[in-house]
C-alpha cells in the first residue's frame, strides 16, 4: 500500500493527505509535552483517548450546528477533518482563573469571573504564544473585526456545549483553547473550530473533589496522566466503564 503523504508533523498530532481533496486524516501521537516543550514525554494511551474524545466534543458540536472540521473517526487514532486554513491563534475562554490568568493578575487558582473571559494568543513557538490583543490582531492581519467578532462567538458557543457536557458528569471547565480555521466556499468564507478538544487543551476539575483531569497533571506532576484522561472518557460514557466478559453459553429450554 502507497503510504501517505504527511502534511505536517506537531508535538501532539500529525497530519497526512486525505483521501479526497480538501481532506486531511490527523494522527494523534502519545507525545505529551508543556511549557513550550521544554517538559516532554510520552504517555502510553493518550493518543486513542483524545483521538476519541476530540472526535465526542467535535461530533455534539457538529449536531448542534457549532461547525467543525471533523468529519469522522477513522481508527483508533486517526480521524478524517475537514483541512481549513488556521488562523495564527489560539483562542481562550476562562469560566474560573487558572494558569496564566492567575500568574498575570494575582488571582487565586479556582477563583470565580464576573463572566467567562475570552483571550487570544499568538501562535508562534520561538515568542512563546505571547497574549495579544484584539487591536495587535487587527492591525498585522491576523483576522479582520469580523472574523474577531465571529471568533468570540464561535468560541462563547463552545464554552456553553463543553460546560454543560462536562457538567453532567460531574467535572468543572475551568477554561479551554481552541484554535479556528476558514473554509472557503467559492468567494465566501465559514470559520468552524479545528484542531483537537481534548484533556489536553482544557482544563477540567471533578466537582466534588477538585481532582485535576486534564494536562495539569502532567505538567505539575501530580499522577498518572492517562488514568486521568481515561477517567474523563469513562464518564463521558466514551469508553466503557466496565469491561464485562462475554457470558458463558446457556441452554434455552
Ligand atoms: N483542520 C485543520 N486543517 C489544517 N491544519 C490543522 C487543522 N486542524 C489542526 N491543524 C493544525 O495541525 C497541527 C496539529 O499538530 P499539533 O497540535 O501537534 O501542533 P503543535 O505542535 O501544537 O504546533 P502548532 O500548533 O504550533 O503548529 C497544528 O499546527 C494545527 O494548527
Ligand atoms: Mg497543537
Amino acid at each position: 500500500m502507497a503510504r501517505r503523504k504527511k502534511v505536517y508533523e506537531g508535538k501532539a498530532k500529525i497530519l497526512y493527505e486525505g483521501p479526497e481533496p480538501g481532506t486531511l486524516v490527523q494522527y494523534f501521537k502519545d507525545d505529551a509535552t508543556a511549557f513550550n516543550a521544554e517538559k516532554r514525554a510520552v504517555v502510553e494511551g493518550k493518543g486513542v483517548l483524545n483521538n476519541r474524545l476530540s472526535e465526542f466534543f467535535m461530533a455534539g458540536l457538529n449536531q448542534i450546528g457549532v461547525p467543525t472540521h471533523f468529519i469522522r473517526r477513522i481508527n483508533m487514532r486517526e480521524q478524517l477533518i475537514r483541512s481549513v486554513e488556521i488562523i495564527p491563534l489560539e483562542v481562550v475562554v476562562r469560566n474560573l482563573a487558572a494558569g496564566s490568568l492567575s500568574k498575570r493578575l494575582g488571582l487565586e487558582e479556582g477563583a470565580a469571573l464576573p463572566r467567562p473571559i475570552v483571550e487570544f494568543y499568538y501562535k508562534d513557538d520561538a515568542l512563546g504564544d505571547p497574549l495579544v490583543t484584539e487591536e495587535h490582531i487587527i492591525a498585522f492581519g491576523w483576522a479582520t473585526q469580523q472574523d474577531l467578532d465571529d471568533m468570540v462567538a464561535l468560541a462563547l458557543r463552545v464554552n456553553d456545549f463543553l460546560s454543560g457536557t462536562m457538567m453532567a458528569v460531574g467535572i468543572r471547565l475551568v477554561d479551554f483553547k481552541i484554535e479556528i480555521g476558514r473554509v472557503w466556499e467559492g468567494d465566501f468564507q465559514r470559520l468552524v473550530v479545528a484542531d483537537e478538544i481534548s484533556p489536553d487543551s482544557c482544563r477540567l476539575w471533578d466537582l466534588q473533589t477538585g481532582e485535576k483531569l486534564d494536562k495539569d497533571v502532567f505538567r505539575r506532576d501530580l499522577g498518572n496522566l492517562a488514568d486521568a484522561y481515561t477517567e474523563v472518557a469513562k464518564r463521558l460514557g466514551v469508553l466503557p466503564t466496565n469491561v464485562t466478559h462475554a457470558a458463558k453459553p446457556t441452554l434455552i429450554n
